[in-house]
């Protein structure tokens, strides 16, 4: 049976140089990343359970609070950052160090795979090599575009970088694979036994790989009536508390299905969100105080220091 080759046998004497050019790319990722205090995924596994609306909100709080905040969209093919941050159509710049990130709502640097197309409903199309294999190619172009997006951006000195992850696992395995170093992991889920048994997988692997800080927002976890502005159930089903209980995480944030606030979101106006007193924002001021807490907690605990006070779990319906 034939092996699959390595970079060293594959770079030996064809002249390609493959194997300092995977070494660069990583020593500029890292370089890259050093710069930046602490690197969030918000994920789930899941797809359509508010990812990238918990991105938005999340990486606008934390902005709103004097953070310097990054976004990359990982979701190549179906990008919302840009949408959301109120940046889309924005031009990126050129840097003699990167890319120049779009600047979205609060100051939040984006980087998003539709901020480098003409046009905003262009699906996205990888050329594959003569000789087909396409399969195979679009996976690695995928984790090429996506280390471009983190290691090749001109993000400067950055208190968070936010990944929006798409669904499937496979994705958060391909992050991990760029960023092991991963600091955090934002686990979102809605409230139904679908979302659970997938989202179960997914906090798996970000456990299982060693990521300091995971904590869960548990999403659509009612419906608040814009007429009365009551809180009603929607979806029949635990899986937030659940899903605490056996990976003993806790549930840093929870958000109803709130039609104004996704109507608001979708017109990239999450700004508007974090307006004083306004419920979406107030949540997610909460969520962006545990995340933070959690991560100061983490950091204690690998300088061996005293942890500080517990991150803050936000249980019950708001
Ligand atoms: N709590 C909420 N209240 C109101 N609208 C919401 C809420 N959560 C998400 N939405 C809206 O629901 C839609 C789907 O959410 P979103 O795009 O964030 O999901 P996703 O998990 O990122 O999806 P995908 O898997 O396709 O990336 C969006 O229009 C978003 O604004
Ligand atoms: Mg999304």
């Amino acid at each position: 049976m034939r092996r699959i080759r390595t970079y060293n046998e594959v770079d030996h004497g064809t002249g390609s140089r493959l194997l300092e050019q995977v070494l660069e790319q990583h020593e500029r990722l890292g370089a890259r990343l050093a710069q930046v205090g602490a690197v969030v995924a918000v994920l789930s596994g899941k797809g359509g359970v508010g990812k990238s609306f918990v991105t938005a909100g999340l990486a606008s709080a934390l902005a709103a609070s004097g953070r310097s905040v990054g976004v990359v969209d990982a979701d190549l093919n179906g990008p919302s950052m840009s949408r959301m941050l109120g940046c889309e159509g924005a031009r990126l710049g050129d840097a003699p160090d990167g890319v120049v990130p779009a600047l979205g709502a609060l100051g939040v640097r984006v980087m998003a795979m539709d901020l480098l197309q003409d046009t905003p409903d262009a699906p996205l199309r990888w050329k594959e090599p003569e000789g087909g294999h396409g399969a195979l190619w679009q996976s690695s172009a995928e984790t090429a575009a996506l280390r471009e997006f983190l290691g090749d951006v001109a993000w400067g000195e950055l208190d968070l970088l936010l990944v929006d992850v798409p669904p499937g696992t496979d994705k958060i395995g391909r992050l991990l694979g760029l960023v092991p170093g991963l600091d955090a992991a934002v686990v979102v889920t809605t409230p139904g036994e679908v979302a659970r048994s997938v989202v179960a997988r997914s906090l798996r692997m970000v456990t299982e790989a060693g990521v300091p800080a995971v904590g869960l927002v548990s999403n659509m976890s009612g419906f608040r009536c814009p007429g009365c502005d009551a809180l009603h159930p929607l979806f029949p089903g635990d899986a937030p508390a659940r899903l605490a209980k056996r990976f003993r995480v806790p549930i840093w944030g929870e958000f109803p299905l709130d039609p104004e606030a996704g109507a608001s979101m979708d017109r990239g106006e999450v700004d508007r969100l974090l307006e004083a007193g306004r419920l979406p924002g107030v949540h997610f001021r909460a969520l962006a105080g545990a995340l933070e807490a959690s991560l100061g907690e983490a950091r204690a605990a690998t300088q061996g220091g005293a942890p500080s006070v517990g991150a803050p779990a936000v249980g019950g319906a708001p």
